[in-house]
């Protein structure tokens, strides 16, 4: 495996995603470990878009426990309902949120942080984690990033 990431300086957030993700499958194919692969995960979303921070946070009881992450230091456990992250967790549904301020709940890591996606991830039907990603940017997430995104948690192994 190589460990260089061509990374695409188009403007074209597309043109971004479609030369990212198949960098991503070929970096986490082959290898069963889940830390791993979310690790480089989050590694070649970072160095691609260089967003203020991405994470996932895993279910652990009845909690989100944070995972790998690039980024600043963030909260480490969000319960169900709280927060984006808990709110799609207990939705079961991809949350786009232009401005974090106007969220009610919303749990400020950083006061830099603006806008936000987070995706839950499922195994059989349960939602076993989220994808989260933080702007410094006001609406800086869209139905594509949501579309591409979700190809990338569809790339992974939740067994491993
Ligand atoms: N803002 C998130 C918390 C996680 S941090 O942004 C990394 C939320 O409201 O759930």
């Amino acid at each position: 495996m190589a460990e260089d990431l061509v990374i695409t300086r188009s403007a074209d957030k597309t043109a971004q995603y479609k030369s990212l993700i198949p960098q991503i499958e070929a970096l986490i194919t082959g290898e069963d470990d889940l830390i791993a692969n979310l690790g480089n995960i989050c590694a070649a979303l970072k160095e691609q878009f260089n967003w203020f921070w991405v994470g996932f946070y895993m279910v652990k009881d009845d909690q989100l426990v944070l995972g790998p992450f690039q980024g600043p230091v963030a909260c480490t456990r969000i319960f169900k309902g709280k927060g984006v992250c808990g709110t799609a967790w207990q939705r079961a549904e991809i949350l786009l949120v232009p401005d974090v301020d106007a969220f009610p709940g919303h749990i400020a890591c950083s006061l830099l942080s603006k806008s936000e996606i987070v995706l839950p991830i499922f195994k059989s039907d349960e939602v076993i984690g989220v994808l989260d990603v933080d702007s410094e940017y006001l609406s800086h997430f869209d139905e594509t990033d949501a579309q591409y995104l979700q190809q990338v948690i569809q790339l992974i192994n939740f067994n491993g």
